[in-house]
Formats: C-alpha cells, structure tokens, sequence
C-alpha cells in the first residue's frame, strides 16, 4: 500500500477536465491506497478571490468530493488550510527552491502572459506550496492530469536537493499517476487546449451544470465545415469533439460517427446532439447527489472535522522529523 496524495484549487465548480484527469483516478485509488484528497484553499488565494466567494467554492468542492464517490471512511479528505504543518514545511522548502527554476516553470510563464497585473510571489512559488502538500505526508502517488507533470518534476527537484543536503533518505520521490496509463488531458470546447474554469465562458461543462445549458455549450463547440475525402485527418476542433464522446459515450456511438465522418456523410449537429445527451445522462446522478449534499451543513462539518484531525496527525509527524533532520533546537 502506497501513500497517495491530490488536490483541487478551489477556484469553482469541479468540470469533467477534473473528473477524468483526476477525480476518476482518486475514486479507484481510494480502495487499495493510503490516500490523502484535500482541497488547495491557499493556492486559489493567488488570484485574490472575495471572501464570500472563496467560501462558497470551497463549499462546492467538498460538495462535488462526496458527491462523485469520495468516502471519508476510506481516505483523508481535509481542506489545506486546515492542516498549517503544510505551510510551515512549505517555508522550509522554499529555502530549496531556486528561483531560476521557479521562474521557468511553464504554468508560471503562462499566468504571467495571462495575467501580467497579477504576478505575485504566491504564483511564483506555487510548485513549491504543492510539493509540500504531497511531501507532508510522505506520498509517492499523485494522481493529476498531464498539465501538472511539470510541477510533480519539479517536487522531485527540491526532496531529492533536500535529502542530498542533509545527506539523508528521507523523502520519498513523488510521481504523477494513472495506472500505467499515459496522463490524461481533457479538451475544451473552444477548438483548441485543455478544458479548464479559467479558459473562459462556454470552454468547460461542470458536473453541477444543468442539461439546458449542457445542450447550448456543446452545440456552440467550435467545429469545422466537414471532411471533403474519406479518411481525412481530424482537425483539432473535430479530435477533441471525438475525444469527449470517448469518455461518455458507447463504444457503438463513437464508431457510428467515425464512419459517418470516414465516409464524409458526418452531420456534425447530429453528433453533438448525441454528445450533449450523453454528457447529461453522465452528469445527471452526480448533478443529484450535489443538490443534495448541499443542503447537509452538518455532514459536511463533520466530514472536514474528521478528514483535517487525521491529516494533521500525519503532517505533524513529518514535520517533526523534518525540523529534527534541519537541526531546529526543538
Ligand atoms: P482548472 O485548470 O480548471 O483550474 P485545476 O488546475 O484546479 O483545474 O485542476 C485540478 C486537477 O484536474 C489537476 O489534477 C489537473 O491536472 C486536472 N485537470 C484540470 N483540467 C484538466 C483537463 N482539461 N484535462 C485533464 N486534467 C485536468
Ligand atoms: N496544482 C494543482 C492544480 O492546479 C492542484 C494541487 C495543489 C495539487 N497541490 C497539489 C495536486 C498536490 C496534486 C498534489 O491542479
């Protein structure tokens, strides 16, 4: 049994780039694994969210955590804050971060160019708060779609500069995860990238999202003007249209329209439509269990409670050792 840990930024609402590039993996993990869910609080403050706000999404993770299957008897789910050995070890490994590599970090140049009134040193050190949350708890698991690879790389960087300094075998090496499978990254709906809550309106469907509005974003998805050969390559709107029925869709519904498209009789409002049903008979049920955990602020306490008490034992302890192996006095 192998310690897993994964987050999820409390930005908003969870979408099906999450599920499929994270959550799926966290449900089935949960049954052989030492895991450790937690949602990332402190890093959803880079952006500077309005208190009310920031409460709500960290509500509607919760939320979202339990409704897809996420069982507190089985894993640790807390909220980061909750759990303040995280910040204190993320002081620490600061001190083995360079900046040079900070500042090369591809998600870090990203949200420069996005954001250039907005660039603070939360973001630039945003690798190093995520290695302390996995190295907190010792994981060797983590569970994340193929655009946090980078930042798990990076993880290894500071635990192996770490262990080399104090000449110790302490931390274990962190690796992204899914089953043996390559990293998944789930299209938007705008013809190009990843889907993403940050990657405007109309890109991403929630599991919390309701049918009218399912059928509108997928029938406004960017498409082309249709195949003038047989066995033409896809262009990347058309792929990542494929690429979503994959994941919702019967295998007999996938290959009735790629021979539709094959053979260039391809109606691509024909497809969508299915593509919008499928979508909502796989949000549906969690699209349920969302309304109704909602409405239970006791069990959502009481599962928060629960999931930090187990998690700061675990954090203390590294924590401990960590100070010891430092040369701290106490
Ligand atoms: P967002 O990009 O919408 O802000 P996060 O960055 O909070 O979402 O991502 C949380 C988790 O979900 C990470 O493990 C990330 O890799 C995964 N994830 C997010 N979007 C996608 C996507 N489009 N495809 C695959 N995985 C994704
Ligand atoms: N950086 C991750 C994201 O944007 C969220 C995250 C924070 C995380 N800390 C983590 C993921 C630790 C895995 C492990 O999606």
């Amino acid at each position: 049994m192998e310690t897993v840990v994964s987050g999820i930024r409390s930005t908003g609402n969870l979408h099906i780039g999450n599920y499929f590039g994270a959550i799926k993996n966290f449900i089935r993990m949960q049954e052989e694994h030492n895991c450790f869910f937690f949602i990332a609080d402190m890093h959803a403050l880079t952006t500077h969210p309005k208190s009310e706000d920031f409460k709500q999404s960290v509500k509607n993770v919760v939320v979202e955590y339990l409704a897809v299957g996420l069982d507190p008897e089985k894993s640790t789910i807390y909220i980061q804050s909750d759990v303040p050995q995280i910040s204190e070890l993320y002081l620490l490994m600061n001190m083995y971060a360079y900046v040079g590599e900070l500042e090369r970090c591809t998600s870090f140049k990203d949200k420069i160019r996005k954001h250039p009134d907005n660039i603070n040193a939360g973001l630039l050190t945003y690798p190093v708060l995520m290695a302390s949350d996995i190295i907190i708890h010792k994981a060797t698991k983590v569970p994340v779609g193929k655009d946090q690879e980078q930042h798990l790389e990076m993880a290894r960087n500071f635990v192996n500069r770490f262990n080399h300094l104090y000449n110790v075998d302490y931390f274990p090496e962190p690796y992204a995860f899914n089953f043996g499978e390559n990293l998944v990254k789930v299209p938007g709906l705008d013809g190009s990238g990843k889907m993403g809550k940050s990657e405007g309106e109309g890109n991403a469907i929630f599991l919390s999202e309701d049918p009218a509005s399912i059928r509108k974003k997928i029938m406004r998805a960017v498409s082309d003007s249709g195949p003038t050969e047989a066995n033409q390559p896809k262009t990347e709107a058309i792929q990542n249209l494929f690429t979503l029925m994959s994941l919702v869709s019967k295998p007999e519904t996938i290959s009735f329209f790629e021979n539709e498209y094959n053979g260039c009789s391809i109606r691509y409002g024909d497809m969508k439509k299915q593509l919008a049903e499928d979508m909502i008979a796989f949000t549906a049920p969690l699209k349920d269990e969302i309304e109704k955990l909602h409405s239970n602020e006791k069990y959502l306490n009481e599962v928060i409670a629960y999931g930090g008490e187990k998690a700061r034992e675990s954090a203390s302890k590294t924590l401990k050792e960590v100070r010891e192996i430092i040369g701290f006095m106490h």
